[in-house]
């Protein structure tokens, strides 16, 4: 058995990801793993990419406009937030490789139909 085969093995033992280039991989950033790694990966590989490699190609104040909501729920708006404003860092939320929870979710239970 090879390595590969080794790792195959024990992901489905485990349901664990197997090394990096069997990470998950998120279906709309797909273009930007053909430019490579580093369109987000500003800080290396061995970091997490900081807030301002989102901020290239997402607008805060836009992502606020797409998840604004209306009424009693105004106030729950992720990226628009009573405790964070417009500030809060993507990844506080936003997983690319791993599945995350959205940081209000910890606490709230609010729905939000389009979270990924
Ligand atoms: C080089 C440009 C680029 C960078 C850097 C980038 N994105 Fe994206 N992102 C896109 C494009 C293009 C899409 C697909 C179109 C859209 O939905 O805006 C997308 C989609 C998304 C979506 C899903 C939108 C939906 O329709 O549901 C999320 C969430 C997201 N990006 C978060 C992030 C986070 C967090 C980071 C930083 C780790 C990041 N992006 C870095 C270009 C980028
Ligand atoms: C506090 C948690 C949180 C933070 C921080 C956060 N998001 Fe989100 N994001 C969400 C949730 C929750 C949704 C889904 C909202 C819904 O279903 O109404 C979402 C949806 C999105 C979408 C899809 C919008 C749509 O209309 O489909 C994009 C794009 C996005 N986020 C990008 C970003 C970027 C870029 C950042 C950093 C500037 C960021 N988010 C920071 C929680 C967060
Ligand atoms: C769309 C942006 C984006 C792209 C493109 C991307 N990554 Fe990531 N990467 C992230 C984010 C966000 C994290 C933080 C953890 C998470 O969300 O999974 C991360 C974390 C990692 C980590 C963990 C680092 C640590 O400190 O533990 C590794 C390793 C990694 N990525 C490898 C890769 C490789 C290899 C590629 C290219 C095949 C790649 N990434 C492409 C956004 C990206
Ligand atoms: C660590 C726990 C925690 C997190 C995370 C958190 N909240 Fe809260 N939130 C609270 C507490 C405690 C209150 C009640 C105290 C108050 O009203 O000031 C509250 C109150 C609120 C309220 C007003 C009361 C209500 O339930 O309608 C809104 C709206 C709200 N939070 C939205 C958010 C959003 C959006 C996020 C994510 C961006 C978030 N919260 C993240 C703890 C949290």
């Amino acid at each position: 058995m090879n390595i590969k085969q080794l790792c195959i093995c024990a992901s489905l033992a485990l349901g664990l990801a197997c090394g990096v280039h069997a990470q998950d991989q998120r279906d709309y950033h797909q273009p930007l793993y053909e430019e490579g790694c580093d369109s987000c990966h500003d800080q290396g590989m061995n970091k997490f990419p900081s807030d301002e490699a989102c901020l290239q190609c997402h607008d805060p104040a836009e992502v606020a406009e797409q998840t604004a909501r209306e009424g009693e729920e105004k106030l729950q708006n992720p990226h628009d937030s009573m405790h964070y404003g417009q500030d809060a860092p993507c990844m506080e939320c936003h997983g690319e490789h791993t599945p995350k929870k959205a940081l209000c979710q910890e606490c709230h239970n609010f729905d939000y139909p389009k979270f990924k």
